[in-house]
């Protein structure tokens, strides 16, 4: 429960409605102006009168999510990798950040450039090995230790709180993202993590039609004034029609996860020892080595993201992607629709993913229509 007492679900249903004092309208208005008059006295009448520094529709966002994630404030960008950037603004310069090889691409390419330039120090750790969190950290040097869980596109899981520990112990902080858990079904923050962050382009809008990014943190410390203050400066705040977009999608987050999730689960168990399938990488399989600590940190289900690693090499799995008739070839995760992606063509030779890999996105269509059109183009492959 949260803290004014109703449950996530209840929060989530209702992120729209916050009834308008002069119309008693459910819906709220969307308010597109970009600019907010003073009163008699020259007083702003909001917090803040221009909207690259904040608005009512991004503000009501923004409460819907922090109180999801359990968090005292979030702050919403233009995109994912606006949030996740203007983060990493904050480092002080020379200073080390430690996170996963294998995780969003894009995260890891920003953060090469940053090392590439002097900015930041980086270690790029291996979470399947024992003790890779502990070992990646420099006490007092260490200003944030970034982690993915589910990790993309391979789903390894990291376990929150032991990272948590390990970069408390040095003095750093811990940034989780949680895009493959929709927020509120891992809540992070609980867990020990200072800020969590979501690509909400993914599971939180989940019609495959908002770019988005939001960083929720646990407490307001100076660096959250700082990210707030950057947002401003830099320009990167969610725009109003994309925010209520945005919410509408977050009311049905939990009806749309636990669907996908089932289905997931589904596809996993069908295709597990399939013939034309190596391996299938999903956290809610018990052969999966993260299962024990998904189990422990997801609930509602262990999300609509998994793998297949294909027999073959990457001409079979770009093959395969190429074969499917129901589900789209098509990047990006998180939406109604199922969607597959071979990641090796879109990461480039130098990604550490695997060459046979074909990540899916499972949405919510019947799970029989999913696995035909799977096993229809394996057969093809
Ligand atoms: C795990 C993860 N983090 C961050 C991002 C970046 O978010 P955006 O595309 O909204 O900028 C993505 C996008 O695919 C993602 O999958």
């Amino acid at each position: 429960m949260s803290s004014n007492g109703l449950r996530p679900e209840t929060i989530a249903a209702h992120a729209l409605r916050a009834v308008d004092e002069a119309t008693g309208a459910v819906v709220p208005p969307i308010y597109l102006s970009s600019t907010y008059a003073r009163d008699e006295n020259y007083v702003p009448k909001l917090k803040e009168n221009y909207v690259r520094a904040g608005n009512p529709t991004l503000w009501q966002t923004e409460e819907a999510i922090a109180a999801l994630e359990g968090g005292s404030s979030a702050l919403l960008f233009a995109s994912g990798m606006s949030a996740i950037t203007t983060l990493f603004e904050t480092v002080p310069q020379g200073r080390h950040v430690a996170a996963p090889d294998v995780m969003y691409y894009g995260t890891r390419d920003w953060l090469q450039r940053l090392e590439r330039l002097g900015r930041i120090r980086l270690t790029l750790f291996d979470p399947r090995m024992p003790g890779a969190l502990e070992a990646a950290m420099r006490k007092g040097e260490t200003d944030i230790m970034w982690i993915e869980t589910p990790l993309n596109p391979t789903w390894d899981v990291i376990d929150i709180e032991a990272a948590a520990q390990a970069a408390h112990a040095t003095g750093a902080i811990l940034a989780v993202d949680a895009t493959a858990t929709a927020a509120v079904t891992t809540q992070p923050l609980k867990l020990g993590a200072d800020i969590v962050f979501h690509s909400a382009t993914k599971y939180l809008n989940g019609h495959s039609d908002v770019l988005a990014g939001v960083l929720v943190t646990r407490d307001e410390t100076p660096r959250w004034a700082e990210v707030k203050a950057l947002r401003t400066k830099i320009g990167a705040p969610l725009a109003p029609l994309e925010c209520f977009l945005l919410m509408r999608g977050l009311r049905t987050v939990f009806v749309r996860y636990r669907q996908a999730s089932a289905n997931a689960m589904a596809i996993a168990r069908h295709f597990e020892g399939h013939p034309k399938v190596a391996r299938v990488l999903y956290p809610g399989l018990s052969s999966h080595p993260g299962h024990a600590i998904a189990a422990r940190q997801m609930r509602d289900g262990f999300g609509g993201m998994m793998s297949l690693l294909v027999k073959g090499g990457f001409e079979d799995a770009k093959t395969l992607c190429t074969k499917l008739k129901v589900i789209v070839p098509a990047t990006s995760l998180g939406g109604v629709e199922s969607l597959a992606e071979h990641r090796k063509s879109v990461e480039g030779p130098e990604s550490p993913v695997p060459d046979n890999l074909v990540r899916l996105s499972v949405g919510i269509e019947h799970v029989d229509d999913l696995i035909a059109d799977l096993e229809q183009a394996l057969a093809g492959m």
